[in-house]
């Protein structure tokens, strides 16, 4: 099939093109960097330069396609440390963009990144706009299939903190402790979109995406003694706090304010409602599988 992926080589579009080009399917790779030509021809797809932004580049490179994989990204809408960018309007931008070139490109098949979170207009923070750019998809007309994937939160994330972790030896952030919660592994992510794509399309279907369920204290833990520090802690602050400093360092207090809330309602559990009412199947890639990844980061 011919099969168009956003996203470019990321950590979800890379493994993805891998594994598509291997199935033996026609893939495009779109970046928005005309330097990643050569790395995306190595993995033997097809490259289209140019941005989530332009809905005429999106509906020239999707026509013919049998498949289109949309996500949105932050990245390309403005700095983070920029007050007076609207994040969140940037990301319905994106959506309403896929859904023009969907529409003047003919293409039938959708599978779109969505996330945990997106079952709800409101209570999760930065997650919400996935609810806003699901239903501007939705609007699509009804001889379009759509797969909405909902992955967890990435293990990836992680990485994010390494700063703390190298500095004061703690994750730092407003929840935390002993329950297990759901993470995934972008690669485990890929590999569920590459088996929706070859299976049938109908409707509008939504599937939720995990690799583990552990605890932060747990995670803490691992991934100390993966880069030998069984020191490593999981801090929890105030959500005040983490505001304040995040603020203080000058991010845009959409995105902050967003990542607070996220994250309290991982504390109270209210995120994981509804992927608990439609829990999927692990996929491969567990927490002891990712700290050895972390370990080589931490120590390069
Ligand atoms: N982190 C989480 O816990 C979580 C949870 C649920 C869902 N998600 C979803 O997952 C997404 C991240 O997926 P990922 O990790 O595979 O992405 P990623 O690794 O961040 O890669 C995205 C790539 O898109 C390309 N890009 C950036 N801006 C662009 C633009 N304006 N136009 C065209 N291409 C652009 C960039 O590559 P080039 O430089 O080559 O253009 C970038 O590397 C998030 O945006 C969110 O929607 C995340």
């Amino acid at each position: 099939m011919k099969i168009i992926i956003t996203g470019s080589i990321g950590n979800i579009g890379k493994p993805l093109t891998k594994e598509l080009v291997e199935k033996g399917h026609a893939v495009t790779v779109i970046s928005s960097k005309a330097e990643r030509q050569k790395d995306i021809e190595a993995l033997g797809a097809k490259v289209a330069i140019g941005t989530m932004q332009d809905p005429d580049f999106l509906s020239a490179t999707f026509k013919g396609a049998d498949i289109v994989y949309l996500m949105e990204t932050w990245e390309g809408i403005g700095s983070l440390f920029d007050k007076d960018v609207d994040f969140e309007a940037g990301m319905r931008q994106i959506g309403n963009n896929y859904k023009q070139a969907v529409e003047q490109s003919g293409v039938k098949r959708v599978v779109h990144l969505s996330s945990i979170g997106a079952h709800s207009a409101k209570g999760y923070g930065s997650l919400s706009v996935h609810y806003q750019v699901e239903n501007i998809l939705n609007q699509l007309p009804n001889d379009v299939s759509i797969k909405f994937m909902r992955p967890v939160g990435f293990f990836t994330n992680i990485f994010r903190s390494m700063q703390t972790i190298k500095a004061q030896a703690a994750v730092i952030s407003n929840h935390g402790g002993d329950d297990k919660e759901p993470w995934v592994s972008p690669l485990d992510i890929a590999s569920a979109i590459a088996e929706e794509m070859e299976l049938p399309f109908a409707g509008r279907t939504i599937r939720y995406i995990a690799s583990d369920e552990v605890s932060p204290n747990e995670i803490a833990k691992v991934l100390g003694e993966a880069i030998g520090n069984p020191d490593l802690k999981w801090l929890v602050i105030p959500d005040e706090q983490l505001l304040n400093g995040m603020l203080g360092a000058g991010i845009n207090p959409q995105l902050a304010n967003g990542l607070v809330e996220m994250q309290a309602s991982q504390r109270s559990g209210l995120l994981y409602e509804d992927y608990y009412r439609n829990k999927p199947r692990l996929g491969k890639v567990k927490l002891a599988d990712f700290a050895k990844d972390f370990a080589q980061v931490y120590h390069q």
